[in-house]
């Protein structure tokens, strides 16, 4: 007897219910795909997106392990810049140059790995509003969400703390890969 491929049932509401607390709209444990740490959520994402001619744009610096799987997948990588005199934001006018018709997604890493910095409420904001305009998914990886210090105020939930998930600016069909 096998236990299903996308987590036991009690594991997947255990973690919809945990992600509800921040975000303005209720996930249920269908909308969770458990994998075996990050690095499998990468593999699956890369190769589900991969189709031919696709692109996907990454983060340098970032985690390599995307890298390994896009070429594994034959998916392109265009890398955009991060800004370290603005906090390592990301260089959105980059991003805007190098997506075109093909470009499927868009990789963050929040809080960053390697350079350390949290992206604010707002610069995440203008994030979805140019996915939104290029019509690209956000993949948001979160891998370091519990260890970001400080504090400001969370827009949505009200709370302080330093760290706004992905998940609170789902609209239009953007959606959150918690890795
Ligand atoms: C940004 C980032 N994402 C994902 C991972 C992989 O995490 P896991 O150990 O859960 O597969 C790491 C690990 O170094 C990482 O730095």
């Amino acid at each position: 007897m096998f236990t299903p491929t996308v987590g036991i049932l009690p594991a997947r509401r255990a973690i919809a219910d945990y992600l509800n607390r921040d975000i303005p709209y209720k996930l249920c444990p269908d909308d969770v795909y458990l994998t075996i740490g990050s690095k499998q959520g990468i593999e699956i994402v890369t190769a589900v997106l991969s189709r031919p001619g696709a692109n996907i744009l990454l983060p340098p610096p970032g985690f390599p392990y995307y890298e390994l799987w896009c070429a594994y997948n034959n998916l392109e990588m265009r890398h955009y810049d991060l800004l370290p005199e603005k906090g390592w934001e990301v260089d959105l006018d980059a991003v805007e140059t190098l997506a075109n018709a093909n470009t499927v997604a868009m990789v963050i890493i929040n809080p960053g790995n390697p350079c350390g910095n949290v992206f604010s409420y707002e610069h995440l904001n203008k994030v979805a509003e140019t996915a939104r305009k290029l019509g690209i998914l956000i993949i948001s990886d979160e891998a370091y969400d519990s260890i970001a210090f400080g504090s400001t105020r969370c827009e949505y939930s009200g709370q302080r703390r330093l760290f706004s998930p992905w998940g609170l600016y789902q609209r239009d069909g953007l959606f959150p890969v918690g890795a």
